[in-house]
């Protein structure tokens, strides 16, 4: 049950909605008054009264009945107690009846979103500036298929462009087939730095007429293009494995080559377009931003050209509710632009595009950055980290089996997490052992927690001892720990309306730290058998959360650790 509408719904507070008066419904940090709490400040102006009276006011009327059983004001809170045992024995029989799809539902109805999350740039290597998209795109499309959407994720891959070009002249120049196929990716980046740092006018003008090779179908510079994509997504591929990121679609902006002119067209047609020094534009002075470039003034389209057509294209291809795109808020200007062109061409569904923008990521020993070249490679920061928790696993439990693949959970998990724990859009510093410390507030700290939770419910299993819902009433412990994992559901659905995968980060952290609280001050196995057996349901329900809710995030729960 969600506590909250069952509040609000007895709630009557004029010229507020029960779905209004259902958000403002919260659990207080300090639960000693009451276990979910109205502020009341918002509804002043409405009511010309103060907070205070209006609690107060409330307060008296409410309705108390067997599951809200007292009601009070206390300096423009109204406060309220629910009944503990009613709660923690719906909550309990709720989660372990519906396991593995607890806090799932069907609110989605099978409606699309698109998700264009990672797209990667063919022949440059995938740098921790390319994790958060990843693993934020990734959990987005999980949240949403697990609340009952069709996600589609799409891989936007920057396949086209002068680079190219450029990588072929460079190729052709330096580079011989065999350093390639054993240097993969590193080698046609290289290839690639050395053009940037060496190419002369000629060599400009003759990456130019490769690219426009490539353009028009000519086979030798194709065949180059088409193997240094192959390589690339060889290459990402085991990234995406490590991250168990999967798409639907690897459309990239190539694909839209044919699709741009029809765009072209249109935007002419509806008195759109507009010349300004020899190239072609969609004015958007009157919204307060820059011009959007359409054609160079050598008819060569531009990135915003592709995305109106792959906008297009997809709305054509998955009629979608939704279409969102992970990227960087570096790229803010350019999707406001993209939308509002959409809209100016009369396109309803522009509202429905979303621009879902996260920070930047760097590292604690040394900003990244691209301009002087010193970039970290994402799979040399997973590799570190697996290669961090492997020792400190060693350490803490030596003889535990399987180290190498609780490491690979626990490094790749804390590389996930790192990215995933804070709200999107701030600027993340990656720290290796903040990120790793088995007491912060961590993935790791999560994995132990589950693997604690498990190792009691193994050893009461091996002993004959089963869980029970058997109307035991809940201690304090135990009635924090339930309220926590009580707000799973609403936690899932706000993560996708908000597009924040953190809140189910923090969900985590939070019932760990509750169910570690539990697990130290109440006895599972040695308490008596109606409490051991009721302790071991809320073990078992404490484990089903967080297993579902790493499992949203794309991170592994290791049995042992
Ligand atoms: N490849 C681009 C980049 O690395 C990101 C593409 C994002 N998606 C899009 N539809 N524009 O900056």
């Amino acid at each position: 049950m969600d506590y909250k509408r069952y509040i609000a719904q007895r709630l009557k507070v004029e010229g507020v909605s029960e779905d209004e008066l259902a958000d403002l419904v919260a659990v207080p940090p300090n639960t000693e008054m009451g276990d979910y709490a109205l502020p009341c400040f918002k509804f002043a102006k409405i009511l010309r009264k103060s907070p205070a009276a209006i609690a107060e006011e409330l307060a008296a009327s409410y309705p108390i009945d067997g599951v809200v059983c007292g009601a009070s004001a206390v300096n423009g809170y109204l406060n309220f107690k629910i009944d503990r045992k009613s709660f923690a024995d719906e909550t309990l029989s709720k989660i372990i009846r519906e396991g593995d799809r607890y806090g799932a539902s069907c609110a989605g109805g099978g409606k699309v979103v698109c998700i264009d999350y990672s797209s990667v740039n063919i022949a440059k290597p995938f740098h921790v500036g390319h994790l958060s998209t990843t693993v934020l795109g990734a959990a987005l499309y999980r949240i949403f298929q697990f609340l009952g959407y069709k996600a589609v994720g799409i891989n936007h891959l920057g396949d086209y462009g002068t680079q190219f070009g450029k990588l072929i002249s460079a190729f052709k120049r330096w580079g011989n087939r065999e350093e390639v196929e054993k240097g993969g990716i590193h080698a046609i980046n290289a290839l690639y730095v050395r053009f940037t740092a060496e190419a002369d006018e000629e060599m400009e003008r003759e990456a130019r007429e490769y690219f426009r090779l490539i353009e028009n179908g000519d086979e030798e510079a194709n065949g180059l293009f088409e193997w240094f994509k192959k390589i690339t997504l060889a290459y990402v591929q085991t990234i995406y494995e490590k991250l168990h990121v999967t798409f639907d679609s690897y459309l990239g902006e190539r694909f839209y080559t044919d699709k741009m002119q029809p765009v072209v067209d249109e935007l002419r047609e509806k008195g759109l377009l507009k010349e300004s020094q020899g190239a072609q534009i969609v004015d958007l002075e009157p919204y307060g931003m820059s011009p959007c470039l359409i054609l160079r003034s050598d008819g060569a389209s531009l990135y915003a050209t592709r995305d109106l057509a792959a906008a297009i294209y997809r709305k054509n291809t998955y009629d979608f509710e939704k279409c969102l795109y992970v990227v960087a808020y570096q790229q803010n200007l350019h999707f406001k632009q993209v939308f509002q062109v959409l809209e100016l061409m009369g396109k309803p569904w522009a509202k429905d595009l979303v621009h879902v923008a996260y920070g930047m990521v760097s590292l604690e020993d040394g900003a990244m950055s691209t301009r002087k070249g010193n970039v970290v490679f994402l799979e040399d920061v997973i590799s570190k980290c697996v290669e961090k928790a492997y020792r400190i696993i060693a350490e803490k439990n030596p003889l535990l089996e399987n180290k190498r693949e609780v490491a690979e959970k626990v490094g790749v998990g804390a590389v996930i997490f790192g990215a995933l724990y804070n709200n999107k859009i701030k600027d993340i510093v990656f720290s290796y052992d903040k990120a790793l410390n088995f007491e912060g507030e961590t993935s790791v700290y999560v994995q132990y927690t589950c693997a604690r939770a498990a190792s009691v419910l193994s050893k009461a299993a091996a002993a004959g001892y089963q869980p029970a819902v058997n109307g035991c009433a809940p201690c304090a412990q135990e009635f924090e720990l339930l309220k926590a994992l009580a707000e799973f559901p609403q936690t899932v659905a706000a993560a996708a309306e908000n597009y924040e995968p953190s809140f189910v980060a923090r969900f985590c952290v939070d019932v760990a730290q509750k169910f570690n609280k539990f697990y130290l001050d109440c006895k599972i196995l040695q308490a008596d058998d109606e409490t051991r057996a009721y302790r071991l349901a809320i073990t078992q329900a404490a484990l089903t959360a967080l297993k579902n809710a790493l499992t949203l995030l794309g991170i592994g729960v290791p049995d042992k650790m």
